[in-house]
């Protein structure tokens, strides 16, 4: 019998990797985001090529009581959750200020508190059951404080650093915990935020999503507790300097600013 997963921010992007690939990996899919059509065509496609069951979950997980509302929704369908990946994710660029009340709240609801809230909901069981995974989508920006995308940062930080506890305390117990932490990967990302960027020079940069995925889940079979994916991200990850604290920040905000001032023209 195949087990399921539930991927949030599956409507796009990474998220509809990890829906492709726990499928190919004979999974039955929860998918979660805000547009209906999207999953549903993702649903279509899942059971088409992969044979897989599907369920559609539309929620707004920047509103309260999102992850209760999740949890309602496969309980109802009878459905044991193996495999969380809390995916879903926003963040603006540009100075803090700038940034809406209602989008830095959004980004902290989704990025933060629909984590915590789904990891509540279905990890407990795992460690009952002595099996099971949590996968967390965080970012490389979440290893360093970031001037012009603070908060995303901070949220990513937050994610990182969770995951990573978890992972340590549920060793053992037959849960892998993973936080996956990406450099700048080709998605809907920076038009969803508003972000700009000139894609004939930048577009290199960035990483195919079904690659940062496949990396992903050989780091969680491998219980790795986190990954960088894509080795090009290798040195910043591990090699820069994270001290002192208030230089590096300083010196990051000079390269980033440039970026931020672009957003602006
Ligand atoms: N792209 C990058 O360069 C990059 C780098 C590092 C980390 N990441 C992280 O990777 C994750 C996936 O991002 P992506 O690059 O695949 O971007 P994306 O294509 O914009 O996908 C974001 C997903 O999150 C969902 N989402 C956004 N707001 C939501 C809400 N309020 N409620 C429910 N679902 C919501 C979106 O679906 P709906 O709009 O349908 O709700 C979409 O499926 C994010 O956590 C992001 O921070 C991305």
């Amino acid at each position: 019998m195949r087990s399921w997963a539930l991927v949030t921010g599956a409507s796009s992007g990474i998220g509809a990797a990890f829906a492709h690939q726990l499928a190919a990996r004979g999974m039955n899919v929860v998918v979660v985001a805000r547009s209906g059509a999207r999953l549903e065509a993702l649903a279509a496609l899942l059971r088409e090529r992969h044979g897989a069951e599907a369920l559609v979950v539309v929620q707004d997980l920047a509103r309260p009581g999102a992850a209760e509302r999740v949890g309602a929704a496969v309980d109802a369908a009878g459905i044991t959750v193996e495999v969380l990946v809390n995916n879903a994710g926003i963040g603006a660029f540009g100075r803090d200020t700038a940034i809406g009340a209602d989008f830095g709240r959004d980004t902290a609801m989704v990025n933060v508190v629909a984590v915590v809230d789904l990891v509540k909901r279905f990890l407990p069981a795992m460690c009952e059951r002595g099996s099971g995974a949590v996968v967390n989508v965080a970012s490389m920006a979440g290893f360093q404080a970031q001037p012009y995308m603070a908060l995303y940062a901070a949220t990513k930080a937050f994610v990182v650093n969770y995951s990573l506890g978890l992972w340590a305390e549920t060793r053992g117990t037959g849960v892998k915990v993973l936080a996956v932490c990406p450099g700048p990967v080709d998605t809907g990302f920076p038009i969803a935020n508003g972000i700009k960027y000139d894609r004939r020079r930048l577009g290199w940069l960035l990483a195919d999503p079904e690659r940062i995925v496949r990396q992903s889940l050989r780091a969680l079979d491998r219980d790795r507790g986190y990954v960088v994916p894509d080795a090009r991200n290798w040195p910043e990850a591990h090699l820069m300097p994270r001290r002192p604290r208030k230089l590096m920040t300083l010196l990051i905000g000079l390269v980033l600013k440039r970026f931020a001032d672009y957003q602006l023209k």
